[in-house]
């Protein structure tokens, strides 16, 4: 049995046939609804932090194919406060086909996946947003037709989410640019992963500290919060430092002029995502928030085993 921990716990070619799988699913279910595959099986979610996209996305792909799903807010189940990790993921695993959960500190999810018997799906860590990734490569796909030799540049915060792109990006062959400010750099620990994805696939990392260098000849701009969630204590601090990363009209105007330009949303408008932009002609953040449900549906069937 395999979990959903990490994108770079696959391979490209998993990867690839997820995302194939996910463009498939997607295109059947404007077509004709997708078939009960999920029949008999229910996802519970536990949930540390809130979410729109992820709760929703992860409930409605289970609807749609049949399944069912529980949501478990943070004030439930307590995950490692009411009761330990190891117990909560034998638990549950006697509930529950699979299990997707939201938390701090990524040794969590990864502990809940150690104990569990059933798969389990990391929807957001400090460390990671694999889901994230998938839709996003979902999206930059089906924009571009492979992410092969594309320039994807993020600007911003060297956290989850900018991670997860980096090691799916490169890992399908596309080159990854990162521009964040000092001190908020990626983990070294996901750079070092990053290298050697890029280093079989022929891709490259770009560690940058400018904005506008980042960009140039960028097919995709990349942003995410400043302040992610269980950072608000640094809020203000946050808010001094970033402003020169702002994705504006000026900053995109200096990349590719195909450009399309994502966030993983919630997006803080006017700060690190102008509202030009993100309803702008360049924008694909509600596109992507949309595949969130497809990219999900793909990885549930080949955790189920179904599809
Ligand atoms: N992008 C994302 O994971 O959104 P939510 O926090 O709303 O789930
Ligand atoms: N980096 C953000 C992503 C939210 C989906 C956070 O962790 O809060």
């Amino acid at each position: 049995m395999k979990h959903f921990l990490d994108v770079a716990d696959y391979s490209p070619a998993e990867i690839q046939d997820i995302l194939d799988l996910a463009i498939r699913l997607k295109k059947e279910y404007f077509a004709q609804g997708n078939p009960p595959l999920f029949k008999g099986k229910v996802l519970g979610m536990i949930f540390q932090k809130p979410s729109l996209r992820t709760r929703v996305s992860f409930d409605m792909a289970m609807r749609h194919m049949g399944g069912d799903a529980l949501y478990l807010s943070p004030n439930e189940i307590g995950l490692g406060k009411r009761e330990s990790i190891a117990d909560v993921a034998r638990v549950m695993s006697g509930y529950v086909q699979v299990m997707m959960a939201r938390v701090f500190e990524h040794a969590h999810v990864v502990e809940l996946a150690k104990w569990s018997s059933v798969p389990v799906i990391n929807g957001l860590s400090d460390f990671s947003h694999p889901c994230q990734a998938m839709a996003d490569a979902q999206t930059i796909i089906e924009k571009f037709g492979a992410m092969k030799g594309l320039n994807v540049s993020y600007v911003g915060d060297g956290n989850n989410v900018a991670v997860s792109l980096m090691h799916i990006v490169v890992m399908l062959g596309g080159n990854f640019t990162i521009a964040n400010p000092e001190g908020y750099d990626m983990p070294a620990v996901a750079i070092e992963t990053g290298q050697k994805l890029a280093a079989a696939s022929g891709a490259k990392i770009n560690l940058l500290r400018d904005p506008h260098e980042a960009v140039k000849g960028a097919q995709v701009i990349y942003t995410d919060t400043w302040t992610s969630m269980g950072q608000e204590e640094e809020t203000a601090k946050r808010e001094a430092v970033f402003p020169p990363y702002q994705v504006n009209a000026k900053l995109v105007s200096e990349a590719d002029k195909d450009v399309i330009v994502m966030h993983c949303l919630p997006a803080h408008r006017n700060h690190e995502l102008t509202d030009d932009v993100a309803d702008g002609p360049h924008s694909a953040i509600f596109p992507q928030a949309h595949n969130r449900l497809h990219a999900q549906k793909a990885v549930l069937a080949r955790l189920l085993e179904v599809a």
